[in-house]
């Protein structure tokens, strides 16, 4: 028995129990009645304990595939598609950023979420083809930053085909497209306001700066960077930044609007060719958004002119860029398009509309559309904006 309970032991090594036998009891050493019998207990304890191992090794098996899966299996899935215009826009890229992260806090032990970003590539055809494709992967909820947002159609009817909502972002869809079908939302900034504070904050700088005047007439020699041709924010900050200086009394002139796209390296050579044609008579920037004012204050470095020479600049969105060149008194101002609210909206939504839960504590206009506010900001608030 004391053998027994040896060669017992030796289950837990990965040597043949057979061997190990052997090497307790030499075999030449035992007559052949006892050698008969233990050899038959030793045949019968080498199968036992083979069976054994065997057992053993389809347990440790189990648990690693069978169990894990079956876990993973238990785990539900949430797939959010995240259409973009363009993968090209830095403005985009912080808010899509900041979604992914919201959307991670949101994973529990039983859910998990899949986030797949893809590029419009500034093609709304190409767009509605992602969108398919997306759609014939597999996704349950879509976030859609539209390339033409009066061109919402294809994308709704395949949604709608596949019972797939579509949270829409950046680029809001006329109402009456909004409206097709009840699993549409919109969530954007005012962009009214947007362009209210921006005029709010020059008018301010004029006001209480005599030399922005550089010519002293009375009058503000401007220049506006424009975003682009029908997206809801270039046409509202546009009119609304005017309206706005005028009506705090400012007397402006205007000297040229200039299409940019959004877009820092567009702006630069636009503004690069208004300074060829106008020099220090510009006293003012308008910008549509931050990314067009870097791009001005880029012609404004390159042309080698002295800042007192330079015009007071103003952009929109509080990108870091922008934080950092307020705070060298490069541009004067921006407004914070508050992308984390953004982002928080999207993804709340997101999952309430997965978990098929009711849409409570939603500030909804006109049903569908949400709109977060937006801020000034100004040298004397720019550290609360900074690692925002
Ligand atoms: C932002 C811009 C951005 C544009 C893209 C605007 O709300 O201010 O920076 O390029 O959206 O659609
Ligand atoms: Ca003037």
């Amino acid at each position: 028995m004391r053998i027994l309970g040896r060669i017992v032991g030796v289950r837990s090594t990965k040597q043949s129990v057979g061997i190990k036998v052997g090497g307790f009891l030499p075999r030449h050493h035992i007559n052949g009645r006892i050698y008969g019998r233990i050899h038959g207990v030793e045949r019968m304890v080498t199968m036992k304990v083979r069976w054994s191992i065997y057992v053993l090794v389809c347990c440790v098996l189990l648990c690693l595939t069978g169990c894990g899966s079956n876990k993973e299996a238990q785990r539900s899935v949430l797939r959010v598609g995240v259409v973009l215009y363009t993968q090209d826009d830095p403005f985009i890229n912080a808010l899509t950023d900041c979604l992914k992260e919201d959307l991670e806090d949101y994973e529990t032990d039983s859910l998990k979420i899949i986030m797949t970003v893809r590029d419009g590539k500034n093609d709304q055809k190409l767009q509605d083809e992602v969108v398919e494709e997306i759609l014939d992967a597999g996704c349950d909820i879509l976030v859609v930053d539209l390339v033409d947002r009066t061109e919402p159609s294809n994308i709704i009817k395949m949604a709608k085909n596949e019972n797939i909502p579509v949270i829409f972002f950046n680029r809001e869809p006329v109402r009456e497209d909004l409206m097709q079908w009840d699993k549409l939302y919109y969530v954007g900034g005012d962009a009214r306001q947007s362009g209210t504070m921006q005029g709010e904050i020059a008018a301010q700088v004029i006001r209480t700066d005599h030399s922005v005047d550089r010519n002293a007439d009375g009058k503000i020699q401007y220049v506006l960077l424009e975003g682009e041709t029908g997206h809801q924010d270039a046409i509202i900050r546009t009119d609304s930044v005017v309206k706005t200086l005028q009506e705090q009394g400012i007397t402006l002139e205007k000297l040229s609007y200039q299409f940019a796209n959004w877009n820092r390296g567009q702006a630069e050579n636009k503004m690069t060719q208004l300074i060829h044609h106008y020099g220090d008579e510009i006293e003012l920037v308008l910008s549509n958004n931050d990314e067009m004012a870097m791009g001005a204050v880029a012609a404004y470095e390159a042309s080698g002119y002295p800042k007192e020479n330079r015009p007071v600049i103003f952009g929109i969105d509080g990108l870091d860029s922008a934080l950092d060149a307020i705070q060298n008194d490069l541009i004067q101002g921006t407004v914070y398009n508050d992308r984390a609210g953004q982002a928080e909206q999207i993804s709340r939504l997101a999952m309430d509309l997965f978990q098929g839960k009711e849409l409570e504590g939603y500030d909804f206009e006109n049903e569908r559309y949400i709109f977060l506010p937006y801020q000034k900001v100004t040298a004397a608030n720019v550290e609360e904006f900074l690692n925002r």
